[in-house]
């Protein structure tokens, strides 16, 4: 493998020399912080706090400090998310490549050969989605070995914390200009991070593409969603921003409420939608009964820009990442060599299941892999000696269900104490970083809207966990101090 250039993350001050008294006048001042601006959460120790916005709310988690990273890595994840989100456009419109992609998966797994259900009504009803808005998130590592930032994967649905990552940036800037001349450090090392106001953006040129000036965004919605907030410093930002209003409706109410007029028009209790914007349904969880997934079809079959579309979400899938990974395959959907070049410098090694080779490597050495089924929102990732079980169980059970599942190389990053707050707490540990890059796609026909890198999220969480989510409890909210 080569290698980038660029020292491994340090932690951004010494933390062994750090002065106790200093940390907790810090993390209180940053609790404070979080209270006045709206970097908050709803409490899930609080019965309503996921459906009524103001009854319980809780500071996000997040570290006190922000993590060092290279400006180098971070300049060259700028660079490719255009690419990424190219790439993922030209899949979406190559219907047999995900159908024939994900094929075997669709006999071992529910949940996505009923994606794939939806797909292939829409490619029979030979619906072309002229507008088209992707919203992703690519997350990396920084690979302590070999110093390659390595991608983890692109989230093409529900990507989140665009509106709390901004403020954890803000949050890590105000402290380091309170407290920078003790720590030697400089708050204008912290990237500008305008993520909330580029989705915002990004959501209201579709908007007036879509040319309906009565049209809404219709923001489809968990029935009780703890990280509200970071949804409605969206909206807030379209509306202010735009004056575009947003309205919330969960998968069931799109069911009961949602109709198609003659012309592919959706209307969601009468109100005319121009823009869907998935915050929910990447999940079999979401989809507890058939009415989640009519409404899935309806807003499929309708006129609306969906983002994702079905096409967009299923190109996001983890098997279809390993089918980009493979030899050639690239060159099927980019011409230019250059970008194929920087996608392929940031793939880390992906493999079927079919890949006897690699799944007896696997076994041999469980640890340096990480198994991945078809699953979005955290949890779902098998590590260690599971994964020599669960390959092992695989081969005694000769089915189909290896189709279900790819396998990663495993990344290592560096390991840094850091101090995380959580429930008004700081604490220190030993924790792990990884980022995550915000990009937008816009176009409608042969034109490019939108085709931009949008800001940053970093999240760091204790070394010993295997997941990264933040809203899963993994993880916490984090900003980089570039070096
Ligand atoms: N190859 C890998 N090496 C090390 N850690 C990994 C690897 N792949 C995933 N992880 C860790 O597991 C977390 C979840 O992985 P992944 O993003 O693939 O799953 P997901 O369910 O789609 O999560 P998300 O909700 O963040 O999109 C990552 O954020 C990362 O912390
Ligand atoms: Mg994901």
């Amino acid at each position: 493998m080569e290698t980038q250039e660029g020292s491994a993350s340090k932690p951004v001050i010494d933390f062994h020399g750090i002065d106790e008294e200093l940390i907790q006048k810090m993390a209180y001042d940053a609790l404070v912080w979080s209270s006045l601006h709206g970097l908050v959460v709803g409490d899930k120790s609080v019965q309503r706090s996921g459906k009524v916005p103001g009854a319980g709310m809780v500071h996000a988690p997040f570290a006190l400090l922000p993590v060092a990273f290279p400006e180098n890595h971070w300049k060259s994840a700028c660079e490719v998310a255009p690419v990424f989100n190219e790439l993922i456009d030209r899949v979406s419109l190559d219907g047999n490549f995900l159908q024939d992609s994900l094929s075997r998966t669709k006999k071992v797994d529910v949940f996505t050969s009923r994606l794939l259900d939806i797909h292939s009504k829409v490619l029979e009803m030979n619906k072309t989605e002229d507008i088209r808005l992707g919203l992703h998130r690519s997350d990396y590592m920084l690979d302590e070995q070999t110093k390659l930032l390595l991608h983890i994967e692109i989230n093409t649905i529900s990507s989140s914390f665009p509106g709390l990552s901004c403020l954890v940036s803000d949050l890590h800037r105000s402290l380091l200009k309170r407290y920078g001349e003790h720590l030697g450090s400089d708050s204008k090392r912290i990237p500008s991070n305008t993520t909330v106001n580029r989705f915002a953006d990004a959501l209201a040129k579709a908007w007036t593409e879509y040319n309906n000036p009565r049209a809404a965004v219709m923001v489809v919605v968990q029935p009780e969603e703890h990280n509200m907030y970071d949804q409605h410093w969206l909206c807030a930002a379209l509306k202010e921003k735009h004056n575009v209003t947003a309205i919330r409706k969960t998968l069931a109410e799109i069911d009961k409420e949602g109709e198609l007029l003659p012309d592919g028009t959706l209307l969601v209790g009468g109100q005319a939608i121009a823009v869907v914007y998935f915050r929910t349904g990447y999940a079999p969880t979401d989809y507890p009964s058939e009415a989640e997934w009519r409404a899935r079809l309806l807003m499929e079959q309708s006129l609306a820009i969906k983002c994702p579309s079905i096409s967009y979400h299923l190109a996001g899938t983890k098997k279809i990442q390993q089918e980009l990974a493979k030899p050639n395959v690239l060159e099927r959907f980019l011409e230019n060599k250059e970008d194929i070049t920087k996608l392929q410098k940031c793939f880390a090694g992906l493999w079927s299941l079919d890949d006897s080779d690699i799944v007896k490597r696997a076994i041999e050495r469980p640890e340096l892999f990480v198994m991945k089924p078809q699953r979005e929102g955290g949890g779902n990732n098998i590590y260690g000696d599971d994964v020599k079980e669960n390959l092992l169980r695989l081969q005694r059970e000769g089915n189909e269900e290896d189709a279900a599942y790819i396998l990663m190389q495993r990344i290592f990053p560096i390991v840094s104490p850091m101090f995380l707050v959580r429930n008004g707490t700081c604490h220190k540990d030993h924790a792990v970083s990884e980022l995550g890059v915000y990009s937008a796609y816009l176009r409608n026909k042969d034109k490019v809207i939108i085709n931009d890198q949008c800001g940053y999220l970093m999240r760091t969480k204790v070394s010993s966990s295997n997941e990264g989510g933040v809203a899963a409890g993994f993880a916490v909210l984090d900003s980089m101090y570039l070096t």
